[in-house]
């Protein structure tokens, strides 16, 4: 399989919120791609988490795309009010949404990127009718709702099922992963055609900081790359 380097997408759900700012800026210099925030409405999912006030208090202080995990059932009724915060792109998902196809189409007219998420029990089947409209897919690799939870291996299959179903029509789509990503587990989702990383727990709680915890994951990838013919790591 031939793809383009892996990309970090911390996720600031496991952050130290007092120290907000300054571990953003830390996964910044150590070079990753996007900051992924996680929004929960105890409602499609049991738990809250954070809105559109911490979007923007964190666009001023990184110039990383700010890209917004939308684990809530009325996606439609906060875009306006993300964007605004300075939102770059949206994660809707195929789950909560039984007007899918209008608002991706909502999140493109705001000039956003938009993609979708699936979680373990959704088949990569139900993406068929979607995947032209968007810019990503988003395979959940543990059930949605916390961060610290265990990657689900059975979603392996799915991520190779979402890229085959890609590359067969030819699209650009990115495919990323979301859920108990660490120095363990990301190599089995790149092998498997994934090339966005989440990861939280991983980056921001192992106590050994920011980049040194990073570069472990990266490491991890290129290891598995050399075990793995085709497969690229971030260099
Ligand atoms: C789970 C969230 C994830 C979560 C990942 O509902 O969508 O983004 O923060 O956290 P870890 O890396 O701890 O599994
Ligand atoms: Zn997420």
């Amino acid at each position: 399989m031939d793809q383009a380097a892996v990309k970090l997408a911390p996720s600031i759900l496991a952050a130290d919120f007092a120290r907000l700012g300054e571990q953003v800026a830390q996964a910044e210099q150590a070079g990753a791609d996007r900051i992924h925030v996680d929004v929960m409405d105890g409602h499609f999912v049991p738990n809250l988490s954070m809105g559109a006030p911490i979007v923007a208090s964190l666009r001023r202080v990184t110039r990383l795309p700010l890209e917004i995990h939308l684990m809530i059932s009325n996606p439609d009724l906060f875009l306006d009010e993300f964007v605004e915060a300075g939102s770059d792109s949206f994660l809707v998902h195929w789950e909560a949404n039984a007007n899918l196809h209008r608002t991706v189409q909502r999140i493109k007219a705001l000039g956003k990127r938009a993609g979708v998420a699936i979680n373990p029990a959704t088949p990569a089947a139900a993406l068929e009718e979607i995947l032209q409209d968007v810019d990503q897919v988003l395979v959940m690799t543990v059930n949605p709702g916390f961060g610290h939870q265990h990657f689900l291996p059975t979603t392996l299959p799915k991520v190779r099922r979402v890229r085959r179903m890609i590359e067969q029509a030819r699209l650009g789509c990115e495919v990323e992963v979301d859920g108990g990503i660490d120095p363990e587990t990301a190599p089995l989702t790149v092998a498997a055609g994934a090339n966005v990383l989440v990861a939280g727990t991983a980056i921001f709680d192992g106590g050994e900081g920011v980049a040194t915890a990073m570069n472990r994951l990266w490491a991890s990838i290129r290891q598995g790359a050399g075990q793995l013919s085709g497969v690229f790591a971030k260099e």
